[in-house]
């Protein structure tokens, strides 16, 4: 628990880099690293970037893998997954441009895409770390409530709430949100070999303390972290409201 979202941020950052530091990745064994998006991970990211300006940590040799992304959304839409991503983070470190993934919304075989990322993801040896946030109501990357904790990459129809709670992105219009995203499915980021979970405000509470104090339930979806051997949830202190 940290006093508020910036020290959480840093915390955090400075956690990925001394991960990826101990691991010691290099052109043929790199650093695999899940990643989300969302108002949460942007301070993270600007930690990540003012460490690698300061010298103090390479992407080079990591890989990352995005958690989800908007069916239908142009590529190139200032609030596609993929612009956040270049925007925050991509564009301001030395991450190769063959190391990112992210999921493509507009593929013409979405099922196939899915099942593609998911081989994609075996054959980089598997994720070393996920990092993610949540949800107002508890869902992780676009596992909505009642998404299986088996869930793998898929499609997925967005709740009411969720598509209420990102009309924010859409200049308050709930008609411009995708009704549709690709994501990771509960067991995807359950498979990574380390999960962190970044979780921030009052509005925040609610879903934190059912994911920690109630049962592993699949309508808050990362209540299914109370089974990973290595997880840490990062909250500040107004987010623990309802601990
Ligand atoms: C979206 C993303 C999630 C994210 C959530 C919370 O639904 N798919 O991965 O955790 O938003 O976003 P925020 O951090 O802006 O509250």
């Amino acid at each position: 628990i940290r006093d508020d979202k910036d020290t959480a941020s840093a915390f955090i950052a400075s956690y990925i880099i001394d991960r990826i530091k101990a691991f010691g990745p290099t052109p043929s064994k790199p650093f695999v690293l899940g990643l989300p998006t969302g108002s949460s991970p942007e301070g993270v990211y600007k930690n990540l970037v003012r460490h690698h300006k300061n010298g103090d940590i390479s992407f080079r040799d990591v890989v990352t893998f995005n958690m989800d992304e908007y069916v239908g959304l142009p590529r190139e839409h200032p609030e596609s997954y993929h612009s956040f991503m270049y925007r925050h983070f991509f564009s301001h470190i030395d991450i190769l441009p063959s190391n990112i993934n992210i999921l493509n919304g507009n593929a013409p075989d979405l099922e196939a895409e899915c099942i593609a990322y998911e081989e994609k993801i075996k054959r980089a040896g598997g994720i070393e770390l996920f990092l993610g946030g949540i949800g107002p109501d508890g869902h992780i990357a676009f596992n909505e409530p009642g998404s299986s904790l088996a869930s793998r990459t898929r499609v997925k129809t967005l709740a009411y709430d969720t598509i209420v709670a990102n009309s924010r992105f859409f200049g308050g219009d709930i008609a411009k949100v995708p009704r549709m995203a690709l994501t990771v499915g509960v067991k995807t980021v359950m498979d990574a070999r380390e999960v962190v979970i970044i979780i921030t405000g009052s509005h925040k509470a609610l879903a934190l303390q059912k994911c920690i104090e109630g049962g592993v339930n699949h309508m808050w979806t990362l209540s299914s972290l109370q089974m990973h051997p290595h997880a840490m949830i990062v909250a500040d202190d107004d987010a623990t409201l309802e601990l």
